[in-house]
């Protein structure tokens, strides 16, 4: 019986290596180690052994069993290795070959402009307030010294939505807001970036456009603080050697009111075809907040000063890139686009 054993160990051991497939290999297994196997019709003789034998045979058989099964196993790893090496050299990728190219986007330019101007204002210690761009009429219109019937009105006409509900025709209700918020903590020192909607539309006016609103309140603040941070921000976004001209004016929730000029970028001032032969291009309205307006957001005018400015991103943008066309940024045409 022992000799069987050995022969049966020695010819799987044989037939395994031979064996170049799961399929065959699973054959062997059942010819050797299956239920109707060799190894187990030698197992059934074990009856037919003495008592001394019987242990000694039986520790064998064992033996045998185990080192079949590892031996098995350990194939059935290699042919596995084997066939997934054949599978790889079979595939012929070319690695070499160029890959697909994704077209790159890039920032809208006005999406810059605002960054950029956010970077400046954070720069002279401002913060970034938000207000909703459907707006109630008492913040668009009424906190900011406009009431119903006052002339000014006729300058940003607008979506209404309903009788009391706007799209707002500038970022200036959020002075109102922030004040609101913050009341009656001093400084004051936001900006506000945003979408506003006006009823125009032609090559320099657009009905959906961008302002950035600056709001600044604190004790004794003047109007030489408002020429200050214009003209470090006129110098940051434009270059250092840009001045600034100021210019009265008129809104109804600033008093005094100012517009604002950049010098222009191509004469440097001493006037050309693209600053009208003036030297100077618009970029902004300006002015001390009206003790009214301040009034409406809860602070005291006898206590506090502040200044106010609205300024166009899409204005800054033309005057920055040099574009003539304020039609051009919502257009989505790629050529106009990819050059930023
Ligand atoms: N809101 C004004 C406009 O849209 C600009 C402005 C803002 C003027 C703040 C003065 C102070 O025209």
């Amino acid at each position: 019986m022992k000799e069987q054993l050995e022969k049966i160990k020695l010819e799987a051991k044989c037939s395994l290596e031979k064996a170049t497939s799961l399929e065959e290999i699973n054959e062997l297994k059942v010819r050797f180690l299956g239920k109707k196997g060799e190894l187990t019709q030698v197992l059934r003789g074990m009856g037919q052994l003495s008592p001394e034998e019987r242990p000694l045979i039986g520790q064998l058989a064992n033996e045998v069993r185990d080192e079949l099964n590892s031996l098995f196993q350990e194939r059935v790893a290699a042919i596995k290795k084997i066939e997934q090496e054949q599978k790889l050299q079979a595939e012929t990728i070319d690695i070499t070959l160029p890959g697909k190219t994704f077209a790159r986007g890039s920032n809208h330019p006005l999406t810059l402009v605002i960054e950029e101007a956010k970077q400046i204002f954070i720069g002279l210690g401002f913060e970034i307030a938000e207000g909703p761009e459907i707006e109630t009429d008492y913040y668009n219109f009424e906190a900011l010294n406009l009431p119903k019937d006052h002339p000014a009105r006729d300058m940003q006409d607008t979506f209404y939505i309903s009788p009391d509900i706007v799209l707002r025709t500038h970022t200036s209700p959020v002075q109102v807001r922030t004040m609101e918020r913050l009341k009656p903590a001093v400084p004051v020192k936001i900006i506000c970036p945003g979408k506003v909607y006006r009823k125009d539309d032609d090559a320099t006016h657009s009905p959906m456009f961008h302002q950035i609103e600056g709001l600044v309140i604190d004790k004794g603040i003047r109007m030489s603080d408002l020429k200050g941070i214009l003209l470090a921000f006129v110098q940051q976004m434009f270059g250092p050697d840009r001045r600034i001209r100021i210019r009265p004016s008129y809104f109804p929730f600033t008093e005094p009111s100012a517009e604002v000029d950049v010098s222009c970028g191509i004469c440097g001032g001493s006037g050309c075809k693209s600053c009208g032969n003036t030297g100077w291009l618009e970029i902004l309205g300006s002015g001390m907040v009206h003790p009214n307006v301040l009034r409406y957001g809860g602070y005291d005018p006898t206590q506090v000063t502040g200044f106010a400015f609205g300024m166009g991103v899409e204005r800054i943008a033309m005057l920055k890139y040099g574009i003539n066309d304020m039609r051009l940024f919502f257009e989505n045409d790629i050529r106009f686009l990819q050059q930023f």
